[in-house]
């Protein structure tokens, strides 16, 4: 196997008296897929807000790399890319700027910026709307932006934070066609969904999150088989089971 490109030791936050991520230690295989899945509220997007530096943990290690977030955060930005779950776009802007913004904050120079939004514009299918202005994009488009934006500054980790909320089935086998296109180039992924099915073809390794913790980790063939055959059940099948059928908040 793979050496470990992302170490998770231990790790603990809380706000007031909600325990959002309660313990919680994992790793992530250089050029992995790794799932992150849960109920609403289960703490995974506390998880990623720590892992990409933006969100500092009460208590744990985190390792992105070789670099440790807590020492040395310049150092694990250079390598990453996050896709959030809100979209995190500039309305008035086009296409083409927002993602050169990004670039230039990701510490682009702006003509290589310019380039790769081009490129990325591309990957995403979405060349021909460059200079269009994201408030008039649809939703599946604003989806491949946020992603292309992501992916400027060519990270070697992405956060993908529910990518393929609200989308149609066009968008999301594009998204993951370029996943996992990008993952036969290197690239390591941290995945969120609520989408089962997306975690069952995407993922190596699946963790199952609930009330702040790790529940199940493994791939997700051998999770199936702990409830029944791999070939008859579904992940799904396998969440409710652990997760139970009660509503989270
Ligand atoms: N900034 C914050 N202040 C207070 N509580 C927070 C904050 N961020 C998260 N929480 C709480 O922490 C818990 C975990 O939230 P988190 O967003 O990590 O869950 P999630 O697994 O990403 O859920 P979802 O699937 O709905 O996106 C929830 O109870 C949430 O209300
Ligand atoms: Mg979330």
């Amino acid at each position: 196997m793979a050496e470990e490109y992302v170490v998770v030791k231990d790790l603990y936050k809380s706000f007031k008296d909600i325990k959002a991520v309660d313990g919680v230690s994992f790793d992530i295989k250089k050029g992995e897929i790794f799932g992150l899945l849960g109920p609403n509220g289960a703490g995974k997007t506390t998880t990623i807000r720590m892992l990409s530096t933006v969100l500092p943990a009460d208590k744990g290690e985190i390792s992105i790399g070789g670099h440790s977030v807590r020492a040395d955060a310049e150092a694990v930005r250079a390598l990453i890319g996050v896709c959030p779950q809100e979209l995190a776009l500039y309305e008035d802007l086009s296409a083409l700027d927002n993602m050169v913004f990004f670039g230039r904050m990701a510490g682009m120079e702006g003509r290589a910026a310019r380039e790769q939004a081009m490129r990325n514009l591309k990957l995403m299918g979405l060349e021909g709307r460059a200079k269009g202005k994201v408030s008039k994009f649809s939703g599946g488009m604003k989806r491949r932006i946020n992603l292309a934006i992501a992916l400027m500054g060519s990270p070697e980790l992405l956060f993908l934070d529910e990518p393929t909320v609200g989308i149609d089935p066009q968008s999301r086998n594009h998204i993951f066609q370029n996943v996992l296109e990008l993952q036969k180039g290197g690239l390591t992924v941290l995945y969120t969904t609520h989408y089962m099915e997306e975690a069952d073809r995407l993922c190596q390794r699946t963790a199952i999150m609930d009330g702040g913790q790790i529940i199940a980790l493994d791939t997700p063939r051998n999770l199936k088989s702990k409830i029944g055959s791999p070939d008859k059940v579904t992940l799904e099948d396998v969440f409710l089971n652990l997760t139970g059928r009660s509503l989270r908040d």
